[in-house]
């Protein structure tokens, strides 16, 4: 079985036009020679249409924030499929928990860019993650599965790559904790195991998970050794070239 690594580092509201093409920039130069695995990235919006330019020959993937699913119309603040696609975007966080927990985005809102995304031939990158309350009170794999099968409602996967998990452990996201290698594996285990009942199998073994929260240059290898991770989406550390670097070179 193969599932091509995939790092993606995730810049948030940062950078401004000048440094979104620098770190693009050097993002590029350091995925050059990495040609066993896919490293993305995902600007703000409003530096998206230069990032491109930059990208143009490069090996690294473009993606949104976050997309809607309508083409077009009256969606006051919101970015849609095919105007993503003209910029040269081909992926797209979606549900990531600062949508969730800051704007209050639901299950049923993210099922619907989900869907939009995949219409579309974008891939979405769908985030789930339990809250630190939700892990103490032992209920994050339940937290885990209504947010996959309710952000999948509906959504038929033939090609294994059209679609990316995230799992996010919201208590580790910018805290500078991370969920232990063998805990990441064991709910990335426990993932793929709802998704191979919720697609066909085959198709289920190939979906790559990523790991996210608060990874970094010191335990990206950790992480990238456990058999279910296959990528990670980085928040913090993909804002600085150098750490962002050292973890799309990461060995495991
Ligand atoms: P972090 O963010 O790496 O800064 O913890 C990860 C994310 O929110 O995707």
């Amino acid at each position: 079985m193969t599932r091509t690594p995939l790092i993606a580092g995730n810049w948030k509201m940062n950078t401004n036009l000048a440094e979104a093409e620098q770190l693009a920039a050097a993002t590029a130069r350091a995925a050059a020679d990495l040609l066993d695995r896919d490293v993305m990235i995902a600007p703000p919006f409003t530096a998206i249409a230069q990032v491109a330019d930059l990208l143009h020959d490069s090996r690294v993937i473009l993606a949104a924030q976050n997309i809607c699913w309508a083409e077009k119309g009256a969606f006051t603040g919101e970015i849609s499929p095919p105007m993503l696609k003209e910029l040269g975007v081909s992926m797209a966080i979606v549900g990531h928990s600062e949508r969730r927990h800051i704007f209050g985005e639901s299950d049923a809102l993210i099922n619907r860019r989900v869907t939009g995304a995949m219409e579309h031939q974008l891939v979405p990158v769908l985030c789930i993650g339990e809250t630190l309350d939700e892990r103490e009170s032992e209920r994050t794999k339940a937290v885990l599965e209504k947010q996959l099968r309710a952000g999948l409602v509906e959504i038929t996967v033939n090609d294994p790559a059209a679609l990316v998990l995230a799992y996010e452990p919201v208590w580790a996201i910018g805290t500078g904790k991370t969920a232990a290698p063998a805990e990441a594996q064991e709910i990335h285990a426990f993932i793929r195991k709802l998704l191979a009942a919720m697609f066909e199998k085959d198709i289920a073994s190939q979906i790559r998970i990523l790991y996210g929260g608060s990874v970094v240059p010191d335990n990206i290898d950790a992480l990238m050794g456990q058999e279910d991770v296959d990528g990670a989406l980085v928040g913090g550390a993909a804002l600085k070239a150098e750490s962002f670097e050292r973890i799309i070179h990461f060995n495991g």
